[in-house]
């Protein structure tokens, strides 16, 4: 056997059924084994013991870490400018989100904010949250727009994230997110705004720009009718569909990406039982965002016994964005997920992983898989539920994108 690098005196968590991930097996776990990669590629996995004769360019030891795929981050807001501290002051005086929404705060202050930024400047503010996700073992970043809400601002939003990603080889799914808010030039007809948002789409898309399309469906923004105006375009160009859903209130949301057999349908506090069984035959994730409930005090739980017991897939993303979840830590949302959601360590790391690759569409990440990409991290962990349970330590050792070391 030939590799252009082999890794060494690792234990596995694969998250690959074939490794018994989802039957009995743990993680899917290997003890004491070794991971082949060629031309970025997973070629080969098995123990020390059965690894026979081999050339390997590069040589990494684990050191009896352990090795898991690197983390898929998805569902954030990273790109955006300004600051809503004020927010949360206020929001501990009493006032809540929705009425600071309603008073021109909240998506609309980032808004204004992120309309004025140059694209320079836009880059420049993301960059570090940008990479205090990578630094923490995350190679697959999904950035949403949805701070622009007219043309240009919009595509300055998406263009940054592109470029983030082509500057530090890290693999970012771009998603239209126009549908976020009512900008203020469209007070009081919302219809025309929503008519608007589908014509910017193919221009966003012809531009390479939009790789999915999202949007908010909730009383503070839109309505199920018009969310499905824009999810018709999207499907007119062959794009996958997500959505905020289920935030606040039972919208029905869930159900109608569902019905576009979408990819995700995110927050879902306020889920219905009816909507679950949508998502669980449309093979719809259940994106679970802990951080922002936290954030908003929130005290309805997403109803995870049910979505379990329909074998709904559960993803788990920071949501990182400046009014619901200032944070850039994912680690710190699977310790959420376990905490205030009583979601087990594993399931976790599914979550940030396996599940979150099916909620981005991407069939060759987030597991350990021959074929897959080699987009690895290294930990310097005893049990991968320290990945869970650890609080603002970085236990990273080593992050392989592409069968490359970023060390
Ligand atoms: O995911 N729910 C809507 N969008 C964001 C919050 C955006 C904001 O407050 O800036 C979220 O929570
Ligand atoms: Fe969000």
């Amino acid at each position: 056997m030939r590799f252009d690098t082999l890794i060494i005196n690792a234990n596995l968590a694969t998250m690959n059924e074939e490794f018994g991930f989802g039957r009995g097996t743990a993680y899917g776990a290997v003890a004491n084994a070794a991971l082949g990669i060629v031309d970025g590629k997973i070629a080969w996995i098995g123990s020390m013991a059965e690894l026979s004769t081999h050339h390997a360019d590069e040589r990494i030891d684990a050191c009896g870490g352990w090795l898991t795929p690197a983390l898929l981050d998805c569902h954030t807001h990273l790109v955006y400018a300004g600051n809503r501290s004020d927010e949360f002051e206020m929001r501990l005086t009493g006032v809540d989100y929705t009425t600071i929404a309603k008073n021109g705060g909240g998506i609309l202050s980032t808004v204004r904010a992120t309309r004025q930024a140059s694209f320079e400047q836009l880059y420049e503010q993301s960059l570090p949250r940008f990479l205090a996700l990578v630094n923490q073992g995350v190679a697959t970043i999904e950035i949403k727009s949805g701070y622009g809400l007219d043309l240009d601002s919009e595509r300055k939003m998406l263009q940054v994230a592109k470029k983030l990603g082509e500057d530090y080889g890290i693999s970012v799914q771009k998603t239209y997110l126009a549908a976020h808010a009512l900008p203020p030039e469209y007070q009081g007809d919302a219809d025309a705004y929503i008519e608007k948002v589908c014509q910017w789409l193919p221009i966003l898309h012809a531009e390479g720009l939009v790789d999915a399309v999202d949007a908010f469906c909730e009383k503070i923004a839109f309505t199920i009718e018009q969310v499905a105006r824009v999810f018709k375009v999207a499907q007119s160009l062959n794009l996958p569909v997500k959505l905020h859903a289920e935030q606040l209130s039972d919208m029905g949301g869930s159900g109608l990406v569902a019905s576009f057999r979408g990819l995700s349908a995110d927050h879902i506090e306020y889920l219905s039982s009816g909507d679950i069984v949508k998502m669980a035959a449309a093979d719809t994730v259940a994106v679970l965002l802990p951080t922002a409930f936290y954030c908003l005090r929130e005290t309805k739980v997403p109803p995870i016994d049910e979505l379990r017991s329909h074998a709904v897939k559960m993803a788990v993303s920071t949501d990182c964005n400046p009014g619901t979840s200032p944070s850039v830590s994912l680690m710190l949302a699977m310790n959420m997920a376990c905490t205030l959601f009583r979601l087990t360590p594993e399931e976790a790391l599914a979550g940030t992983t396996i599940h979150a690759a099916c909620a981005l569409g991407l069939p060759n990440k987030g597991k350990l898989a021959v074929g897959c990409d080699a987009d690895l991290a290294i930990w310097q962990i005893d049990r991968p539920a320290d990945l869970s349970y650890l609080i603002g330590q970085n236990v990273l050792k080593q992050l392989i994108i592409a069968g490359k070391s970023r060390h």
